[in-house]
């Protein structure tokens, strides 16, 4: 297996790995997983990947989750992030997937809000447009490491509130329909995400964060928002130009990322299989006291 660093401090590109020998092989799960740990950001090219191939790929890294109410594939394993109509059809400019394509373009980690929030995110391409359509990263392990001393005591165990409706909120009022809202109730994380196998710290805050316990609301978005923008600061994140045959995958619990436009006449299908934190990742000390 040959390791390629991708940007500063973060991400690797993996070649000489096929992912169903990853699903298939524990020593092969083993090393990839480790690199995972270290780099955060792991891009495979040039793999054959369908539905099946991704979900035995992802699910040796823990449970699968569910897709939530409200999106395209909802109960299913898979993730269908795309601007098509039921039918297969590109959708209008003011069609919810647009919407949904926008708020995916704010800076975020996925399943922040959910009450099991997600370990990791492996994200293949389907169909491609001719221009755009990139993914961005930051690394939130590096961006909590720049953080003063003084400032990591302050935080590490500050308590942050997520909720879907604070990214989607910016999009578009009509959005998130009544079941979304109903399913999807704020969260409280610990602001700061603790690595167990290597116990380097990262920043877990994102889009769908918008309150801190014991601060003004004004204050908390202040600070979130500066937090965001120094974490993602020119120089500071890696764009990921997709290619045919291209598979993601990324640690939610040390990076942020968002999607970047395209333009909307194209076709862009891409399948997101998302991997539940557990304890063992980390979780247990993400959740703060009752
Ligand atoms: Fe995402």
């Amino acid at each position: 297996m040959d390791v390629t660093p991708l940007a500063e401090g973060f991400g690797a590109e993996l070649r000489g790995v096929d992912l169903i020998d990853v699903a298939a092989s524990d020593a092969a799960y083993r090393a990839v997983r480790a690199l995972f740990e270290e780099h955060s950001l792991l891009v495979f090219r040039d793999q054959q990947v369908g539905d099946d191939v991704q979900a035995a790929f992802s699910r040796a890294f823990g449970p699968l989750e569910r897709v939530k109410v409200g999106s395209v594939g909802t109960g299913t394993f898979y993730s269908r992030l795309n601007n098509l109509d039921a039918e297969g059809r590109v959708v209008p400019e003011n069609h919810r997937q647009v919407w949904r394509a926008r708020a995916n373009q704010l800076w975020h980690t996925d399943s922040s809000f959910k009450a099991t929030p997600a370990l990791a995110s492996v994200l293949s391409a389907r169909t491609l447009p001719g221009a755009g359509g990139e993914t961005e990263f930051t690394s939130t392990r590096r961006a909590w490491d720049r953080l003063p001393a003084a400032r990591q005591e302050r935080l590490r165990d500050a308590v942050v509130t997520h909720s879907y409706a604070n990214s989607r909120d910016q999009i578009h009022p009509e959005l998130m329909t009544p079941e979304e809202r109903a399913a999807l109730p704020p969260v409280r994380w610990r602001m700061s995400w603790r690595n167990p196998v290597n116990g380097r710290r990262a920043l877990y805050v994102a889009s769908h964060a918008y309150a801190i316990e014991g601060m003004g609301d004004n204050e908390a978005k202040a600070l979130l928002a500066e937090l965001i923008a120094e974490a993602t600061a020119p120089g500071r994140t890696y764009l990921h130009r997709w290619r045919a045959g291209d598979v993601v995958m990324w640690d939610n619990r040390a990076t942020m990322h968002r999607g970047r436009p395209w333009p909307l006449a194209e076709p862009r299908i891409m399948v997101r299989t998302t991997i539940q934190a557990r304890d063992e990742d980390g979780l247990r000390e993400l959740r703060p006291a009752a």
